[in-house]
């Protein structure tokens, strides 16, 4: 069918048409801001799961409905070039603009100077704000102590002081979360666990990778109480057949109720498997209703969408010994893999790969699963691997 109107949206955070399987998640984020917004308190919430599973477009669905609502929302994908001030910094310049309006009341004033000195930008540089107010005198309320933890801590009290009149908040989004560094995470840890203490209009959502969790509690061991975990894993039978039919259905384009069994049980009801099945269908596909046999046509090309994309551009971030690593771990299909076992596969003494295993943690394409393990960021990456002709086997040297 058209390619043009393929409903279909395989890509990291690419909102789907449908977010399938996510209701109970949807549902624990909006009562948390309901009961802010009616003074109560609320946990944060982490979400962690591997790459694909639908993390940041839960965070982006759930940034809007607080919008929707009122909030000031922050939306910081964590990035391991630059400080969480910095980037919350960027969020909050938009902000300001939202918030100087010459009706602002005095605690907006106040919230206003603390973002100020809190990005730390130089007076001049907000000088067109006229509200009547003299920002040149550092009058600011401080939150430019350079100790983050604490002025992470005033920013999210006077921020949530200028919500007070309206019953909103303010949402705080950090995805790649497991990106940030020590420091950046315990601000976070600690501007969370003051919020529920003091009841600050306030809510932190944070997502990362299935190590999220540990990092936290390693840092802060009352994060283990403090936040509301929820694992994202793959959707289940129903809600993956959501997510196959319902776009195509939308555009009046049915499945055959055996051609979206195949599709689903291929997918594992992965989400990100999902868009690049139903995309690589849809565009096979020459009418209503999509058949078993259309699925069966498409499968080839999904499979080469996916490997050319999705798993080739991890492959590609790992040197050579690197992917001698890989392909040890990939005999344990998605794992996790004993690190031991690895070395033994490599006829290597464990601590000599230490490094190694290092820095495809730091390239975000395996994460230690637990302790003495390792397992795959992606699912299926080790079906890819073992697609790749091994080195040794390209014959006469190779093409
Ligand atoms: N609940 C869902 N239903 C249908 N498709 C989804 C769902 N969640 C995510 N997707 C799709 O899966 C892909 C990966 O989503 P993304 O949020 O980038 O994952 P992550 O942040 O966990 O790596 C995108 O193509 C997105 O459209
Ligand atoms: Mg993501």
């Amino acid at each position: 069918m058209d390619k043009r109107k393929d409903p279909y949206s395989p890509g990291a955070g690419r909102q789907p048409f449908a977010l399938a399987g996510r209701a109970d998640d949807i549902d624990e984020f909006e009562a948390a801001i309901e009961r802010i917004g009616d003074g109560m308190d609320a946990r944060p919430l982490v979400f962690y799961g591997l790459r694909g599973v639908g993390k940041t477009v839960l965070l982006r669905d759930f940034q809007k409905r607080a919008a929707a609502n009122g909030w000031l929302t922050a939306f910081v994908e964590a990035n391991p070039e630059r400080s969480l001030r910095d980037m919350l910094g960027d969020e909050l310049k938009l902000t300001i603009a939202e918030m100087a309006k010459p009706s602002a009341g005095e605690s907006a004033l106040r919230a206003l100077k603390t973002i100020i000195s809190f990005i730390q930008l130089g007076v001049d540089s907000v000088g067109h704000i006229s509200l009547g107010v003299d920002f040149s005198k550092a009058d600011y309320s401080n939150a430019a102590t350079g100790d983050l933890s604490g002025d992470l801590t005033v920013l999210v009290r006077d921020l949530s002081a200028a919500c007070e009149k309206t019953g909103k908040g303010v949402a705080m989004f950090i995805d790649e979360a497991q990106d940030l560094t020590e420091s950046d995470l315990r601000a976070i840890n600690m501007a969370a666990h003051r919020a529920s203490q003091e009841t600050y209009r306030f809510v932190a959502v944070i997502a990362g990778l299935p190590t999220l969790p540990r990092i936290l509690a390693d840092i802060n061991s009352y994060a283990e109480r403090l936040y509301g975990y929820r694992p994202l894993a793959g959707l289940d039978a129903e809600s993956s057949r959501i997510a196959l039919t319902a776009p195509s259905l939308a555009r009046g384009v049915e499945w055959e109720n055996d051609a979206a069994s195949l599709a689903v049980s291929a997918t594992g009801g992965f989400s990100y498997f999902i868009q690049e099945y139903g995309s690589a269908v849809w565009r096979r596909a020459e009418a209503s209703p999509i058949t078993a046999a259309d699925v069966e046509n498409a499968r080839a090309d999904a499979i080469k969408r996916l490997d050319e994309g999705f798993f080739r551009s991890r492959w590609d971030r790992a040197s050579e010994t690197q992917k001698e690593y890989l392909r040890a771990m990939a005999a344990d299909g998605d794992g996790p893999s004993s690190t031991s076992e690895i070395a033994k596969r490599l006829g290597v003494n464990p601590t000599s790969l230490s490094p190694r295993r290092a820095s495809l943690i730091s390239k975000g394409l395996i994460y230690s699963a637990s302790s003495g393990t390792v397992a795959f960021t992606v699912p299926q990456m080790a079906q890819f691997i073992n697609r790749q002709v091994p080195l040794g086997d390209v014959p006469f040297g190779g093409v």
